[in-house]
């Protein structure tokens, strides 16, 4: 059981101001951030970030979208990170999201789908360094 997962509030969400309200509802959900940055991906960087997907139909759109703007990138720890993070996010696709969750309230499609949650404490760990070093942390 881990207790870190990583998470950015995507282009979609930032640029419709919903960061405040996102991070306000991670912080009630009982994730303490311990590390945190406003930054842009270069369509390079998320490419790379998303290599594991770079042979689905989707992958030049979602590279596109990626490092079309601002995101916020996040270590976030709690108690079951990953997976309580997961559930508080919702279904990749906001249509099958369950209500009350971030994808189903500022999600606009399964493409732009307002944040990104860690899939496996292993992706958690090389996720938060691919955006964070130690002496960036708290
Ligand atoms: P994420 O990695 O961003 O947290 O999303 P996820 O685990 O819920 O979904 P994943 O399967 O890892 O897909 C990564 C991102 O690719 C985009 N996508 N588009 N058009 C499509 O059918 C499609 N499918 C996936 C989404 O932005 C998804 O979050
Ligand atoms: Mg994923």
């Amino acid at each position: 059981m881990s207790n870190r997962t990583f998470t950015m509030i995507k282009p979609d969400a930032f640029s419709k101001g919903h960061t405040g309200a996102i991070l306000d509802k991670i912080i009630k959900a009982g994730f303490r951030i311990e590390a945190m940055k406003l930054t842009k991906l270069s369509a390079e960087k998320a490419g790379e970030f998303y290599a594991i997907h770079a042979a689905r139909p989707f992958y030049g759109e979602l590279v596109e979208f990626m490092s079309s703007g601002p995101i916020v990138a996040a270590i976030l720890e709690k108690e079951n990170a990953v997976a309580d993070f997961r559930q508080l996010i919702g279904a990749t696709d906001p249509a099958k999201a369950d209500a009350g969750t971030i994808r189903k309230l500022y999600a606009a499609s399964v493409g732009e789908n307002a944040i990104h949650g860690s899939d496996s404490d292993e992706n958690a760990k090389i996720e938060s360094d691919f955006f964070f070093n130690m002496l960036e942390r708290i």
